[in-house]
């Protein structure tokens, strides 16, 4: 909101405002808890251009609520005034809809006032010297000389003491104390240029500093960054995507994480409206759709998400405490922030997680191998040679592998170089296969694991949608001998059903007499497939989806398919085949989360082996 560039300006003053916008003002209870309380006292101070807002708590804000800021304070002689319903200094004319400042009402002091002792204590920007007021449930003090440097000081004392009826809906101190908490770490994302701090003075002996967050400098991207990495962790901050996007009047900019950083609740998901703290179903909506399939469902993204709109585009004024808004256009908002969010997913595609490395995992790397251990495994150890089952496996097709398609088997694991090093591509070259199931391969910053049977999976997945999307068909591979599989009655007739569709995706069978059916061709972009277990689940597939929507019976059974590819875990690959999957994915970022939300690749910076060895 505007309140920044005020800062050391004289204030605006305050007027009482006509019956006729007093009448347009949403009704209702403007103070149910502390934490409300704070967000009205906290949001006076952004709006006077404060720089620096420190909040002080007592019995978790039932008995002391402090907020003291350095804004443009209030001339001595208006104090009166700001305690007055419907004085304001913040609307020009009487006009609702040019809101420029996150008041409106004049409503917020005198609420207080109405169901607490407060006390405030002001200096205006140039004036020669501070002053105070109290007031209580009906009654208004006569103004004071008093001693402050520069702002303002509001003092809430024994909330709602006197309406026993309201204190007895408050709940426990603790809850109280993580709801002001929680409230002004919202009110902080919104201002990342304005230091804040929390203090528990419950022991007035023993004061606790619950938060404290300095001033970010800089643009509005790395300023928000520092002041997000400060409030929700350096987890967030390395997952989190930067989104912007723009349409007719609207903006959204902010950060929201990649996939793999889901949570089991919707819990870090922070939605701001022109600078005000909202809790908005259709944002949250909208929030979730975005993620669709990258999550599954009891998985929610965590996010920080500032939607600017022009002020006759969004109605502030249509609740008491202002938590909701109305949208002039809710199809174009929810639009907006669906396909801003899936832009920042897809171009934020080689942003990888780091392998989370608790103190005590790193603890566990940091265990020396015992010699005696390195002698026992050479004994056990096999004569050198790959066994039986190290033929390799045809992952993906042949000439985008770079392999030989005739099945011959490939040269054992220690092959040369591969001739064009890909070092400088973001999941580096493959070195090795391991359990024969993770490809490990180097960059020039570290160590990437991949899950070779997830990550391939996603890759199929992801081409199947495509292809499917361009109206386009999957070629199939013919098979030498079709192959005759014998289903259950319903599911041979669920999958002939569908026979057109699983043709355009490039599986073909025709009916074989009874409830067999006969396969011709699988998709080529599986590889060769287990031709019955593949029918049998994709009908099981068609049959939990019978009621759904045939979008989501397409994705069920597109996601079905994937499965089937052949990299599967346990499967041996080739040096050329890791490589190929590595490159693949790296054009196609959706790939570095599974169908299931999980990570496909892991990273490991140099300099953290590094400090698992104590060079650094
Ligand atoms: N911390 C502050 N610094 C400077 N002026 C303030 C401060 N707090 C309140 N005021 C002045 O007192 C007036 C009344 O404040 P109050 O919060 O009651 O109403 P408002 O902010 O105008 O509207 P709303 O009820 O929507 O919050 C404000 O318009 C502003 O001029
Ligand atoms: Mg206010």
């Amino acid at each position: 909101m505007g309140g920044h560039d005020h800062n050391m300006q004289a204030p605006r003053r305050i007027r009482q405002l006509a019956s006729d916008a007093i009448n347009r003002i949403a009704a209702g209870e403007v103070v149910e808890r502390p934490s409300s309380a704070v967000k009205e006292l906290v949001e006076n101070a952004l709006d006077a251009g404060a720089r620096r807002i420190d909040v002080t708590i007592a019995a978790g804000g039932k008995t002391l609520i402090r907020v003291a800021d350095d804004g443009h304070g209030i001339v001595a002689d208006e104090l009166p005034l700001a305690l007055c319903r419907h004085a304001t200094s913040k609307l020009d004319g009487d006009d609702l809809v040019a809101i420029r400042f996150l008041g409106f009402r004049g409503e917020a002091l005198a609420a207080l006032a109405a169901v607490a002792r407060l006390t405030l204590v002001s200096r205006a920007a140039g004036a020669a010297e501070a002053a105070a007021i109290e007031a209580g449930p009906g009654r208004i003090g006569s103004v004071r000389p008093a001693a402050r440097a520069r702002g303002t000081v509001v003092e809430i004392r024994d909330l709602f003491h006197a309406t026993p009826a309201r204190l007895k809906f408050l709940r426990s101190d603790r809850a109280e104390g993580q709801a002001v908490a929680d409230m002004l770490r919202r009110l902080a994302m919104t201002a990342p240029a304005t230091a804040f701090s929390l203090t528990d003075a419950s022991d007035p002996a023993r004061p606790r500093r619950l938060l404290d967050l300095e001033a970010e400098t800089g643009d509005l991207f790395p300023a928000l960054s520092r002041r997000l990495r400060a409030l929700l962790g350096p987890a967030f901050a390395s997952a989190a995507l930067r989104v912007e996007a723009g349409r007719e009047g609207h903006r959204l900019h902010g950060f929201a994480t990649l996939p793999t950083h889901s949570r089991g609740a919707a819990l870090d998901q922070y939605l701001f409206v022109n600078g005000r703290v909202v809790r908005d179903r259709l944002l949250s909506g909208a929030l979730r759709a975005a993620y669709g399939d990258l999550l599954p469902r009891d998985r929610h993204p965590a996010a920080c998400l500032f939607l600017v709109v022009e002020p006759a585009l969004v109605d502030v004024n249509v609740h008491p405490a202002k938590a909701e808004v109305r949208f002039r256009d809710p199809g174009l908002v929810r639009n907006l922030v669906v396909t801003g969010l899936r832009q920042a997913l897809g171009a934020g595609g080689h942003h990888m997680p780091a392998a989370p490395a608790s103190p005590g995992s790193l603890r566990a790397f940091r265990r020396p191998v015992a010699p005696a251990a390195i002698d026992a495994a050479r004994a056990a150890q096999a004569p050198a040679g790959l066994g039986e089952e190290a033929q390799p496996f045809l992952a993906l097709p042949a000439q985008e592998a770079g392999i030989r398609g005739d099945g011959a088997p490939h040269p054992p694991a220690d092959l040369p170089p591969p001739p064009e090093e890909a070092g400088d591509r973001p999941l580096g070259t493959a070195r090795l296969q391991l359990f024969d199931t993770y490809i490990l391969a180097q960059t020039p910053a570290g160590i990437v694991l991949v899950d070779q049977h997830a990550a391939h999976e996603r890759l199929v997945y992801e081409r199947l949608k495509a292809t499917r999307a361009r109206g386009g068909r999957q070629p199939g591979q013919i098979l030498l001998i079709p192959d005759i599989v014998e289903l259950d009655p319903p599911a041979c007739a669920a999958l002939l059903a569908e026979r057109d569709m699983f043709a355009s995706l490039g599986l073909v069978f025709e009916p074989f007499g009874g409830s067999a059916l006969c396969l011709r061709e699988s998709p080529a972009i599986l590889g060769p497939v287990d031709g019955r277990a593949l029918l049998a689940d994709l009908a099981d597939a068609l049959l939990a989806e019978q009621e759904s929507p045939l979008e989501s019976r397409i994705d069920a059974i597109l996601s079905r398919m994937a499965c089937h590819g052949s990299v599967r875990a346990g499967r041996r690959l080739a040096q050329a085949e890791m490589d190929a999957l590595l490159r693949e994915m790296e054009a196609e970022p959706a790939s570095l989360t599974c169908n299931h939300g999980r990570p496909t690749a892991l990273h490991l910076a140099r300099s953290d082996i590094e400090r698992l060895f104590g060079r650094r």
